[in-house]
């Protein structure tokens, strides 16, 4: 059944009493409900490997807290390693990195169902504060992460900086672009989606490869859960980090290439897809500083959710792949297909939808930005090309969907919209028309699209398609073909987007530069260069 929310506290109504009876029976009366510390659980082990080799992380921030995250694996490649039991952790959270002003400190379990993650959601904080934080468990001691909580509701916020980065694939470079990401200290860096890739192991075949994925292509909950590892164990990701709390959503490669709602791409069943969808959800669930409203239920889990910053930044975080339509016209992108124009088919599915549209019709923040995963700027390569397609994984597979986002946009006057994005593995910095074939039409906002963080391998200055794409698409304001990252700079004046980019990342550790920017002036609409 689907459950939108796939809410925890929902999951627990649902059940019914004798089975609320047996739970506790099983973990001790009274356990139903109350703090992880209640629970009866085995003893802290004793380690014969470090137990925080995925590292720590934090997200999701509020005016007055975060989550906290760790994930115990003593041999996080070969399914983690841990006793078969619940293991209790100490969490501590400081207003310094020493800890000599420790805020707060709790206990929780490590519950081998959730492969022994931890999610703790601290609430009580002062806004726009950093804070440090650490776990502890047998013995040992976690790295020290640092992150930040949001200003005040209401708040006049003189300055927000945050990273956008996404499209991480381990195979095809180092993951130097994290390293970059550690050293701004963002007050928070967005996700834009493909944290992992499913990818079976290149095996060497491919000579841009600089490194292999474990094993076959991915399915189980214990093969995600070992891919995950295997990318938390690199120390640039752990990094980021420990530097910022980050705020993900997913794209496709967290489960299957280019999947749309229940379906993959290879015409699988979508009763057996979705059982793949539910393994690859839950280990998402497991990876990520995620609150319990994203608790995952079967094939489903709520991603989506509304982030706010001060009076300057409201944060809507979509999830444009767990209910969308499958793509139309069997994915061949025509500039005839006519469902891409059928009002029936969706992007967001009829409830998330409905619930951005209200939050657009609040919002009162100085930014509106839409974080998610897909380009919703058209990019028309048939103008200059008769023989090319459009690209049906993104919003120009969606076209009655993307007007509707387009209108209500509109209609509402949400103030200065800025649209996030990623998957292509380039930057491109667009402005939004509420008729992208005539370029006279209104500029309702603009787009920032990450490149890829290493997927692709080192990439070029621009795209072989730019000359074309430049050409048919007067309302790309930037593009290069680069690896790296974004970093945003939000005032009451202006949004400034840095295109961060890395010329190597098939050596290790190279430098960033900046190359380009872009800056959209509050009031009027559209991004302009320097
Ligand atoms: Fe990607």
């Amino acid at each position: 059944m689907r459950d939108p929310d796939g809410c925890y506290e929902r999951a627990l109504a649902r059940l019914s009493r004798r089975d609320m009876m047996k739970i506790g029976w099983l973990l001790g009366a009274g356990a139903i409900g109350r703090p992880a510390t209640a629970v009866a659980a085995v003893q802290a082990p004793l380690f014969t490997s470090y137990p925080f080799s995925l590292g720590v992380a934090s997200g999701d921030p509020l005016p007055d807290g975060v989550v906290l995250w760790t994930r115990l694996a003593p041999r996080p490649l070969e399914g983690g390693g841990m006793p078969r039991a619940a293991v209790p952790v100490q969490w501590e959270i400081a207003r310094d990195a020493a800890f000599r002003m420790v805020e707060q400190k709790g206990e929780a379990l490590a519950r081998p169902e959730l492969g022994h993650s931890v999610h703790v959601e601290v609430e009580g904080l002062q806004p726009a504060r950093d804070y440090w934080y650490r776990f502890r468990t047998g013995g040992e001691l976690s790295q020290v992460g640092r992150t930040r909580t949001a200003p005040a509701a209401g708040a006049a916020v003189d300055t927000l900086r945050f990273g956008v980065c996404g499209c991480s694939h381990y195979e095809t470079g180092y993951f130097t672009g994290y390293r970059r990401i550690a050293e701004e200290a963002f007050d928070f860096v967005f996700h834009t989606g493909d944290y992992i890739y499913e990818s079976r192991a290149d095996g060497g075949r491919n000579d841009h490869r600089v490194r292999q994925h474990g094993g076959e292509e991915i399915y189980t909950l214990v093969d995600y859960r070992n891919r995950y590892a295997q990318y938390k164990s690199d120390p640039d990701l752990i990094a980021a980090h420990r530097s910022a709390p980050f705020i993900v959503t997913w794209d496709d490669h967290e489960t299957e290439n280019n999947y749309a709602g229940e379906f993959d791409e290879n015409g699988t069943p979508p009763a057996i897809f979705l059982l793949r969808r539910a393994a690859a959800y839950q280990a998402y669930y497991e990876h990520m500083p995620l609150r319990r409203v994203s608790f995952p239920s079967g094939p489903h889990m709520r991603i989506y959710r509304r982030l706010q910053f001060g009076n300057l930044v409201d944060m809507s975080v979509l999830d444009t792949r767990q209910w969308r339509s499958d793509h139309a016209c069997g994915g061949d992108g025509l500039r005839n297909c006519p469902g891409v124009l059928d009002p029936s088919r969706t992007m967001l599915g009829a409830e998330q939808e409905a619930w951005l549209f209200d939050n657009l019709a609040g919002a009162r923040a100085q930014w509106t930005v839409i974080g998610q995963q897909v380009l919703s700027f058209a990019r028309d390569f048939v103008h200059v090309n008769p023989g090319a397609r459009f690209n049906m994984d993104v919003w120009d597979g969606y076209v009655a969907a993307r007007q509707r986002l387009y209108s209500r946009l509109k209609e509402t006057r949400a103030p200065n919209p800025i649209v996030l994005s990623g998957d292509v593995h380039v930057h491109y910095g667009a402005d939004l028309k509420m008729d992208f074939t005539d370029p006279a039409s209104e500029t309702i906002g603009s787009e920032f699209t990450n490149t890829s963080l290493s997927a692709g391998g080192d990439g070029a200055d621009v795209a072989a398609n730019w000359p074309q794409v430049q050409r048919g698409n007067p309302h790309i304001r930037y593009h290069s073909a680069r690896r790296g990252y974004i970093a945003c700079t939000a005032t009451p004046a202006a949004m400034r987007a840095d295109f961060k980019v890395l010329d190597r990342v098939t050596v290790p550790q190279a430098p960033v530069r900046v190359g380009g920017s872009l800056v959209v002036e509050a009031g009027r609409p559209g991004a302009h260069t320097l």
